[in-house]
Parts: C-alpha cells; sequence; structure tokens
C-alpha cells in the first residue's frame, strides 16, 4: 500500500488578474487530500462520495488519470481510496490536489520515475480534459508546495503568518466569474483593464514585502487587493461578511481566495487573534479552517 498526499492553495493576491498574465501570489497551505492505493484484481475507486469503478459521474478525476495511466503503462487492477481534508468545490484547488496526489500514487506503485515537474503537468492537463479550461496554477502550487510567484513561477518566502480560511459554503463557479470579468472588461475596457493591472501591481509589491517579513503591510494590500475584487464583481454578501468580521477581530488583512462570488475567504494573522477571527467567522456564518503554508507540495507519506 501506497499513500501520497497533496495540499490545498490559497491566492494571497492577483486572482482574475492572472487570467489577463499580471502577477499573483499563490500559497501551498496545509490542509491535505490523501491518497491509498494498493494492487487488486480490478478497479475500484473509494472516497465519501461512493465506492465505484471508473465513473465519470462520482470520480471524474481519479477515473481520467487511471486511464491515462494504463494506456502508457498497462496494469491488471488497483484499489484507490481517498480522505480529503479540502472542502470541495470551494476555490482551495480541491481538485488539483486529489489528481497530483493520484499521479504520485501511481508513479510511486507502478515506478513510473516522473519528477515533480511531469506529475505537475500531466495533473494539469487531466484538469483541463475534464473542465474544459483550467489554469496550471492549482496543480503547480499543489505539487511543488510554497509561496509561488505566478505567473513567473518563482519560489518566495513563506509568510511566517497564520492563515484563516473562511468557508461561505456557498457555490461558485470559476468558470462564470471569469465570463463575468471578462464581459465588463469587454464593455469598459479603458476602467477595467487598469482594475487589474493594479491587482498586478499590488501582487509584485507583495513579494517583496514578503521578503521582508512586512506582514501589516501585506496585510494592508490584501484589504485593497480585496476592494479592486469587489470592483470588478466578484464580492457577495456572504463572503463580505466573513471578510469584515475577521478585520475587526483583528486579521492584518482579509480577502476573497479564489474565484470570489461564494467559496472562501482567507485571513493573515497573529497567533494572538487566531480565535477571536476564528469565532467571528463562525458568527458571521462561514466554516472557518485555521491553517499556515506548507513548503510539502505532493509528497509520500
Ligand atoms: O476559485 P479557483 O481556485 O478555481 O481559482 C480561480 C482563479 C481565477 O484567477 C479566477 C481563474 C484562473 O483560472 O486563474
Amino acid at each position: 500500500m501506497i499513500t501520497c498526499s497533496a495540499p490545498a492553495k490559497v491566492y494571497l493576491f492577483g486572482e482574475h488578474a492572472v487570467v489577463y498574465n499580471e502577477s499573483a501570489i499563490c500559497c501551498a497551505v496545509n490542509i491535505r487530500t490523501r491518497v491509498n492505493i494498493e494492487y487488486s484484481e480490478n478497479i475500484v475507486i473509494n472516497s465519501s462520495l461512493g465506492t465505484t469503478g471508473i465513473d465519470y459521474e462520482i470520480h471524474p478525476y481519479v477515473s481520467a488519470v487511471v486511464e491515462k495511466i494504463r494506456k502508457k503503462s498497462p496494469y491488471r487492477g488497483v484499489s484507490i481510496s481517498i480522505e480529503s481534508d479540502i472542502p470541495v468545490g470551494s476555490g482551495l484547488g480541491s481538485s488539483a490536489a486529489v489528481v497530483v496526489a493520484t499521479i504520485c500514487a501511481f508513479n510511486n506503485l507502478l515506478k513510473l520515475g516522473m519528477d515533480k515537474e511531469s506529475i505537475a503537468s500531466f495533473g494539469h492537463s487531466i484538469e483541463k480534459e475534464i473542465q474544459g479550461a483550467a489554469s496550471a496554477t492549482d496543480t503547480y502550487v499543489s505539487t511543488m508546495g510554497g509561496t509561488v510567484a505566478i505567473p513567473a513561477r518563482q519560489h518566495l518566502k513563506n509568510p511566517l503568518c497564520n492563515l484563516i480560511i473562511g468557508n461561505t459554503n456557498v457555490f461558485s463557479s470559476t468558470g462564470q466569474l471569469v465570463a463575468k470579468v471578462a464581459s465588463l472588461k469587454s464593455i469598459y475596457p479603458e476602467v477595467i483593464t487598469p482594475i487589474l493591472s493594479t491587482i498586478g501591481k499590488a501582487s509584485l509589491r507583495g513579494e517583496s514585502l514578503l521578503e521582508n517579513e512586512d506582514y501589516r503591510s501585506l496585510g494592508e494590500l490584501m484589504n485593497v487587493n480585496q476592494g479592486l475584487l469587489e470592483a470588478i464583481g466578484v464580492g457577495c454578501d456572504e463572503l463580505s461578511r466573513l471578510i469584515h468580521s475577521s478585520r475587526t477581530a483583528g486579521a492584518l488583512g482579509a480577502k476573497i481566495t479564489g474565484a470570489g462570488g461564494g467559496g472562501c475567504m482567507v485571513a493573515l494573522a497573529e497567533n494572538e487573534n487566531i480565535d477571536a477571527i476564528s469565532r467571528e467567522i463562525k458568527n458571521a456564518g462561514g466554516i472557518p479552517i485555521v491553517t499556515g503554508v506548507t513548503d510539502s507540495g505532493v509528497r509520500v507519506d
């Protein structure tokens, strides 16, 4: 039996702007999906969603990995079981984590000799196949871990702070929100383009603030980034409530992470404010998850 795990991700800066080649900063966070694999007579995939064989309705990502690998390197059967601490469909990269952890598990079981770069790019091709379109960021960050400047893919210093995620539990569709921003941009290009470019500038400034460990300013710029995300129409009431309550409870900064319109927010927090921020997120109707950046990308456990 081999067990591999891979982390979730958050954006400190730059979601949406990154679609237009602006800079972003993404962190792998210590909330993981674990995939266990062993040889078996046939294909069995087990998760909290049920037990299936190859099944593109219930286990689309794992089924795609199973079939792609079988074509490259035939094997009789495997039994795969998935346990995840990453909320699904909330912008934290749950699909990327299960994809790269499954690839890593096969890599070790079948001794495929893939390096991390090939796990990340194979993972991205699976996400594209299942979703139609997918950014390479989720699979890259989940594979490599750490704090990563996008699109340069350069590793930055990790923030030595806590990250508190607040999940609204409101469904959000990345595709629809990306389309909404594209539509606003095509109607008001002279207004929206500079906003996206300002988000990119906040992200670039964030790189030097991380380098200097200046978390007060980093938080302040995250708040600025949040204002700009509101301006391009990806906020919602539930997210605003969690963001504002986190700030009132002492967060250094708080903003949407991911596509917005629901899903999650992230707050940057010093140790002494963790309890108050978590409590206020809960009081505001969200589910808090206290975490931090992890350097450990996909790995054998
Ligand atoms: O919510 P997520 O994790 O799917 O992130 C979306 C990030 C966007 O910048 C809005 C889209 C993208 O593909 O980069």
